[in-house]
């Protein structure tokens, strides 16, 4: 049976670049159930983070799952260099590629799981070809590039249809950006299962004060959780 309960995903994206790796055990001491990695190249995105020597350092600190969002175009020269690093989960944008069939072929002939992202603007029947083959779908829930945006509404409805579009395939819903107590029951209900958080994880904690992150990361479970009974 696919395992479609809620998992929380804080993306490093809102943690001290200059201490990833003490911020990932940090998280993971603290309950979140995989550490989502936001890779952007200053192209796909408007904002520059870090590329596969980042990851490959971070790993060790990882125990759970790594979980790598590749906000970059073009993307198939880096995709083996990602798996190389220990990457669990890759995914690729469908706007950053004409072939983005061909990236996910790249990624599973790589034994790494994959997924595709879509971008709120994005039409989620984009994505229909790929169902048979993605491990992940991810709906951007604000345009990528920073933490701490304002979450759009508007996507919620793309999450309810594509969960009727995957029916019983084994495939993660992933929402990335804006969540918090608030917005998490809303995704949760139209059948999200992997919530993205950084500032809604991060704010207001550090590693020297990480009970905060267990707080802020018990209040999203919480809050998707009663959702999802509803
Ligand atoms: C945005 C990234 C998101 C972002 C989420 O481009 O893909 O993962 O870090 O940050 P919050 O949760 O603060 O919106
Ligand atoms: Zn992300």
């Amino acid at each position: 049976m696919f395992d479609r309960t809620i998992k929380i995903a804080p993306s490093i994206l809102s943690a001290d670049f200059a201490n990833f790796g003490e911020e990932c055990q940090a998280i993971e001491n603290q309950g979140c159930d995989w550490v989502h990695v936001d890779v952007m190249d200053g192209h796909f995105v408007p904002n520059i983070t870090f590329g596969p020597a980042t990851c490959k350092a971070i790993r060790p600190h990882i125990k759970k799952i790594m979980d790598v969002h590749l906000m970059i175009a073009p993307v198939d020269g880096f995709v083996e260099q990602f798996a190389e690093v220990g990457a669990d989960f890759i995914t690729a944008h469908v706007e950053a590629t004409p072939h983005i069939h061909r990236t996910i072929q790249l990624i599973k002939g790589l034994e790494i799981r994959a997924g595709v992202a879509v971008n709120p603007s994005t039409p989620i029947e984009s994505i229909e070809y790929l169902l048979d083959m993605v491990d992940l779908v991810c709906i951007m829930t604000v345009n990528p590039g920073f933490g701490g945006q304002k979450f759009i509404e508007s996507q919620v409805s793309k999450i309810a249809k594509l969960r009727s579009m995957i029916g019983d395939r084994p495939i993660h819903i992933e929402i990335d950006g804006g969540v918090t107590p608030k917005t998490a029951p809303l995704v949760a209900r139209a059948g999200a299962n992997v919530l993205v958080a950084g500032s809604g994880v991060f704010s207001g904690g550090s590693v020297g004060n990480p009970s905060v992150y267990g707080e802020n990361i018990k209040m999203i479970r919480a809050a998707a959780e009663e959702a999802q009974e509803q």
